[in-house]
């Protein structure tokens, strides 16, 4: 698998980058593919409890691989232990112009400014619902990330963030607030936590009046450490379940512009996600997500403090058998 998976990245990576994503994304999405994807790829079992959930095993789809939940059973079956969509914006919206992926081969990085394409809550909580009813995984949570609407001023995120929250609840598992994506202007301002704290404060009222499901935030890593610990000191006066460290980075001077992901994001993460673990002394979960590549780049995660990691770029570089590499 991994051979074939080499051979065909070298054609893949001769055409547009979200051209070969939306295609792979459509032929995982076929009902009759993610059955035979098993046959490769079916991952040893390492069950982790957290939250009252069960993830049959702690390496998940990091959010914007499959913004729209369209491939649910093909990340089952290609062994992940969950899977976080998104990010779903209230209404449906079309992102930023293409093109708007590129690959840096050599240094295995991907750079996005997408900007938060997606179907909209209503499509997206209806699809995932609906996948649940046929598909009965109890140990693979899905998590949905939100994120502010492109068209939305930061002083009306709060009510933005609210609403999506309403109409995705009964779908997720758990909730992801993304105020990190380099690519919607003024989003990333959201981490500050004069403008942070309305937001969460009335996305726990409303959780605990749902249900309580696990409510965490997505930062960035291009947050100084005093910043850092601002936000844990935040998160957990907020009670919030978790953190995902990190998001794309934006400390570069490419021309494309846009968040840099994979190989290149690897210590720019650690570091987050280090100053993290010691703020937070184990009382708040962490998902590490940024660059892991290999295993070795996996088990230091683990190491650093991760309860559970996330992967894109690895997915992209390294193919269909990445995950069972990672967990062998
Ligand atoms: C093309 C692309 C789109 C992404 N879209 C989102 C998104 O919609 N929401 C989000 O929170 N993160 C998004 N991310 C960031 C990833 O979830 C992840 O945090 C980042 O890529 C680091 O992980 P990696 O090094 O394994 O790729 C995106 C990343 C890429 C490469």
């Amino acid at each position: 698998m991994n051979r074939f998976y080499s051979l065909l990245k070298q054609i893949l990576f001769k055409f547009d980058a979200e051209r070969v994503h939306d295609l792979a994304l459509k032929i995982l999405s076929l009902p009759s593919v993610p059955s035979s994807l098993s046959l490769f790829s079916t991952a040893p079992s390492c069950p982790v409890s957290l939250w009252n959930l069960t993830f049959r095993n702690p390496v998940g789809l990091a959010a914007g691989f499959d913004k729209n939940a369209v491939a649910l059973s093909a990340w089952y079956e290609l062994g992940f232990g969950f899977c976080e969509v998104g990010t779903v914006t209230l209404l449906p919206q079309e992102g930023n112009p293409k093109p708007r992926i590129f690959r840096l081969v050599k240094e295995k990085g991907l750079v996005n400014s997408m900007g938060f394409p997606n179907d909209g809550a209503e499509i997206i909580a209806k699809r995932i619902a609906k996948w649940k009813k046929k598909n009965c995984h109890h140990d693979f949570p899905i998590g949905i990330n939100i994120g502010k609407s492109r068209n939305c001023s930061i002083e009306d995120a709060e009510k933005d963030y609210l609403e999506s929250f309403r109409i995705l609840y009964s779908a997720g598992d758990f909730f992801v607030v993304n105020v990190s994506s380099p690519n919607t202007p003024g989003l990333r301002k959201l981490q500050t936590p004069s403008l942070l704290e309305p937001i969460l404060t009335s996305l726990q009222k409303e959780n605990i009046k749902l249900g309580q499901k696990p409510l965490l935030i997505k930062i960035a890593p291009d947050l100084n450490e005093n910043e850092i610990f601002n936000i844990a000191e935040l998160t957990s006066k907020m009670e919030l379940n978790g953190i995902v460290a990190t998001n794309t980075t934006m400390h570069h001077d490419l021309p494309e512009g846009g968040g840099i992901s994979g190989a290149p994001l690897y210590n720019v993460s650690n570091r987050v996600l280090s100053l993290l673990k010691k703020k937070t002394e184990n009382k708040i979960a962490l998902i590490g997500v940024g660059g892991i590549m290999n295993k070795n780049d996996y088990l230091e995660k683990i190491k650093l403090g991760s309860d559970l990691i996330e992967v894109y770029s690895g997915l992209v570089y390294n193919g269909p058998n990445f995950v069972r590499s990672l967990l062998a």
